[in-house]
């Protein structure tokens, strides 16, 4: 069942992005597809409903997530349609969702707190879009999170505060992406992973592959094809396998900061600035003060001066140490 006021809807979101602010975009679309009654079950009108709690909205079309979702939508399915960007809260309303299907929807843009409001998500799956980047903290507050799928898209980086710590994370799919390696601490925040998939990707094996060799090497379980990865940069190492390189390979590499040591060497950087400088100040005035006082002490152990002697050689002693008694002379 589609709804015409979909189909009648223009095409270019991106568009609709720049010229309307979200709140009343997604009143219209909330509008647009008034929940229908369907059984007990809450259904965007644009959608399928079936008792189990899944809404199948696939193959409609649809530019944006459908309105009327509520708390007995278990699985929604939107893949194959044309939403091109996610603007916060997209989902909110329906906090049960366990499953979200976005695949082949042309996705570019994902706001960081698009998914906000999912915390019992435990399938989501984000494959062949065109994502380029992820805002820190995408995924974060997904904490029920056990299957993410990446694949299929255009992320040539991947960090881990996109991420975050994600306790029951055990399936990742990363495959055919754009990426050349992946940054220490992503794999270390995702402690119950047994599935991933990095196969697709130009690897370049220099230093920044380091991490993700060392992780493969100690975790083969999750990764069985990584025997089969093979780095495409540089010249001298196109197709070697990604498991060929012992840890020694990467000695030459500097040992890099791990975040929380970049936080301190940042800290102390102003910190020691600022009190190198106080101790330089208060160095400098204790020094003037005792140079004040040795001068004030010799000026009154001095004799008092008498007026200076028409002759050369009547110049005493004391006088002739003086530079100024020197000029004078
Ligand atoms: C969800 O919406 C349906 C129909 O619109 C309604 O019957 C149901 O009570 C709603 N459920 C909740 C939990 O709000
Ligand atoms: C969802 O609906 C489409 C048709 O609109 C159908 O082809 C597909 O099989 C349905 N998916 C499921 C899981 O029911």
């Amino acid at each position: 069942m589609r709804s015409p006021s979909f189909l009648s809807w223009p095409p270019p979101p991106l568009l609709l992005l720049l010229l309307s602010p979200w709140p009343v975009w997604a009143q219209a679309s909330a509008a647009a597809a008034p929940s229908g009654a369907r059984g007990d079950l809450a259904c965007p009108e644009a959608c399928a409903c079936a008792p189990g709690g899944q809404a199948n909205c696939s193959r409609r079309e649809l530019p944006a997530v459908p309105g009327g979702l509520n708390w007995s939508v278990l699985a929604l399915l939107l893949d194959h349609n044309r939403v091109r960007a996610l603007p916060p809260g997209a989902f909110v309303g329906a906090g049960a969702l366990l499953r979200l299907d976005l695949r082949d929807n042309g996705l570019r843009w994902m706001h960081a707190r698009a998914f906000w409001g999912l915390g019992a998500l435990q399938h989501l799956d984000l494959s062949a879009n065109q994502l380029e980047a992820l805002a820190p903290g995408t995924f974060a507050r997904l904490r029920a999170l056990r299957a993410l799928s990446l694949a299929g898209n255009r992320l040539a980086r991947l960090e881990p505060a996109a991420l975050g710590a994600l306790p029951l994370l055990h399936e990742l799919s990363l495959q055919d992406n754009q990426l050349s390696a992946l940054p220490p601490g992503l794999l270390t925040c995702l402690p119950a992973l047994n599935a991933l998939r990095l196969r697709g990707n130009p690897w370049a094996c220099g230093c920044a592959l380091r991490p993700l060799c060392i992780w493969l090497r100690r975790h083969p379980r999750p990764a069985p094809e990584a025997e089969t990865l093979l780095c495409v940069s540089p010249g001298n190492l196109v197709l070697s396998p990604l498991t060929a390189f012992p840890d020694a390979a990467f000695n030459h590499c500097a040992q890099s900061l791990a975040p929380r040591d970049l936080a301190v060497v940042y800290a102390l950087g102003p910190v020691s600035f600022l009190a190198s400088l106080a101790a330089c100040l208060a160095l400098g005035t204790m020094i003037t003060a005792c140079r004040t006082r040795r001068r004030r002490l010799a000026a009154a152990r001095r004799p008092p001066r008498r007026p200076p002697d028409p002759g050369p050689c009547s110049a005493s002693l004391a006088d002739t140490g003086s530079p100024a008694a020197a000029a004078q002379a």
